[in-house]
């Protein structure tokens, strides 16, 4: 009798264990199975259910667990909060569901509103949502799904060109000891802005594992070792300095790029008559002045002037900086005057509507260009920067504290990989990191980057990460944005100077 009673026990203890095991299994309840229809987005789904517009998160996420519970009820999951598509089911949570969940959530956090798999999540950091770089990051995200299926990539983007918004978002889950699992950093001195012993794990054993350091360039290499450490594993190699120009509106006009700041006057002044912008920009982010003088700071110092400038060697008050001053002001004067309400792709609308002629920005615009099916485009080094390649390459670190560091290190192999690499760099519009990918797969652009990249003067890119510290870098771009609207060269010149000095590298 009591062998059966502790036998009864034994199986209801079992069931009752297993209630919630199922309950799990089966993901969330759903009070309702919404269909989307035309016009329908989630805060207005919110607020039919919940009155409150504001309650769309919990939707978002407790849909997105049903989804990963139940694929088949649920196939589409809700990736971007913007984007859902008619037709879709979406799973609404019970009014109890929704306020548990609205009580703890943190916009600071979009992990939140994702669901985590068998094998966990996998947060990513990055500014990459432009067309190009958003197409770039899905297809090595592919590559990882392929691995590892069980973890739930978490795309954890903040727009803004060169990370203007991101870098701050990131500092502060860094400081918080809330850091996604992996984020985007770019080789060079910009890791110092990060305390890398505080707050970095280092990579040196995927190093090791991976056999990285036979794959990529020596030079490279010794940008991402940072006090004896390997900070992050790079996905590419960008160059910054390309003249973007539109072919048919310089064929039409019998031109050809610009070799040197003369040439520039000429052509601009010829596609001003007729009636073309000569020269876009957008200044909105607040770093894309300082990408076109640091363009131009090569183009009149020369590949070692420049060099200079970030080790103590070149002088900022000397004559060759106010003639730099002076060319940017000259270039600047040809620029559309809406330059402050655009961003870097906002301005490259000029050139694929043929209505501006040249631009100069990072091979991401190839990408860009792309993934807009715009052909049309044709591209040089920026004036006196022939023989010269003014580098930066975007990389993967890994915070300390992760919560998902093992799914955060295989990110990182997989971004070191061939596979990775090149089912990235293409649509990216960058060139591999690794010295093996299969040039077929670049399209004439990027082929003509990579001879460039074996044979031009390699110089580091200021404002993204290679050249100088992050405050540096950061004086110097709020000096050029400056500029941008007094044209004040001798004030501008002496804010340069004092920003090498409070840098610690000028007298
Ligand atoms: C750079 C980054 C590139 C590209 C660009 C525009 O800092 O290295 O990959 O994203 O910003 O956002």
């Amino acid at each position: 009798m009591k062998r059966k009673v502790l036998f009864f026990a034994l199986v209801v203890a079992i069931l009752m264990m297993a209630v919630p095991m199922t309950a799990l299994a089966q993901g969330p309840e759903c009070q309702d199975v919404v269909t989307i229809q035309k016009d329908d987005w989630l805060s207005k789904v919110a607020d039919k259910y919940f009155g409150n517009i504001f309650a769309w998160p919990a939707i978002m996420a407790i849909h997105n667990q049903a989804a990963l519970a139940n694929p088949e009820k649920f196939p589409d999951k809700v990736i971007n909060a913007d984007v859902i598509e008619v037709g879709w089911s979406l799973c609404i949570p019970t009014a109890d569901e929704a306020d548990a969940f609205l009580a703890t959530y943190d916009p600071a956090k979009p992990e939140l509103l994702y669901a985590s798999g068998d094998s966990g999540q996998l947060v990513i950091g990055s500014w990459w949502t432009a067309g190009g770089e958003a197409e770039g990051l899905a297809g090595m995200f592919r590559i990882y799904k392929e691995l590892y299926p069980g973890v739930e990539i978490v795309n954890a983007t903040v727009a803004g060109g060169a990370g203007t918004n991101f870098k701050a978002v990131l500092a502060t889950r860094l400081i918080g000891g809330d850091p996604p699992d992996t984020f985007q950093l770019h080789a060079g001195l910009e890791v110092e802005t990060y305390s890398p012993e505080q707050f970095l794990e280092p990579a040196d054993d995927i190093y090791a594992s991976e056999g990285l350091e036979d794959v990529f360039p020596a030079d490279l290499l010794a940008l991402l070792k940072y006090k004896g450490h390997y900070w992050g594993v790079p996905a590419n190699i960008h160059r910054s300095n390309v003249l973007w120009y539109n072919k048919a509106v310089f064929e039409a006009n019998g031109l050809t790029p610009p070799t040197s700041f003369d040439e520039f006057i000429a052509v601009s002044d010829a596609l001003q008559t007729a009636g073309i912008q000569p020269y876009v920009i957008g200044t909105k982010d607040g770093w894309e002045a300082a990408h076109v003088f640091e363009n131009v700071l090569v183009g009149t110092l020369g590949a070692d002037g420049y060099k200079g400038l970030w080790t103590g060697a070149t002088d900022w008050s000397g004559p060759e900086v106010t003639q730099a001053l002076e060319n940017f002001k000259m270039m600047m004067s040809y620029a559309n005057p809406d330059h402050p309400a655009l961003t870097w792709d906002g301005a490259g609308e000029y050139l694929i509507n043929g209505t501006g002629g040249m631009m100069i920005m990072g091979d991401w615009t190839d990408g860009w260009f792309t993934s807009k099916a715009f052909t049309g485009y044709g591209w040089a080094p920026p004036p006196g920067t022939q023989g010269t390649f003014v580098a930066l390459s975007d990389s993967f670190s890994l915070p300390k504290g992760a919560p998902d560091a093992e799914n955060a290190r295989n990110w990182l192999k997989v971004v070191g990989s061939k596979a990775g690499q090149e089912a990235f760099n293409p649509k990216k519009g960058s060139i591999c990191a690794r010295t093996d990918c299969d040039p077929a797969l670049f399209n004439e652009y990027l082929q003509s980057a990579m001879v460039d990249w074996s044979q031009d003067a390699i110089v580091p890119s200021v404002v993204h990460g290679a050249a100088a510290i992050e405050s540096w870098a950061t004086d110097y771009k709020d000096a050029l944005i400056l500029f941008v609207g007094t044209g004040d060269v001798a004030g501008t010149q002496a804010l340069l100077q004092q920003a090498c000095v409070d840098a610690g590298v000028c007298q």
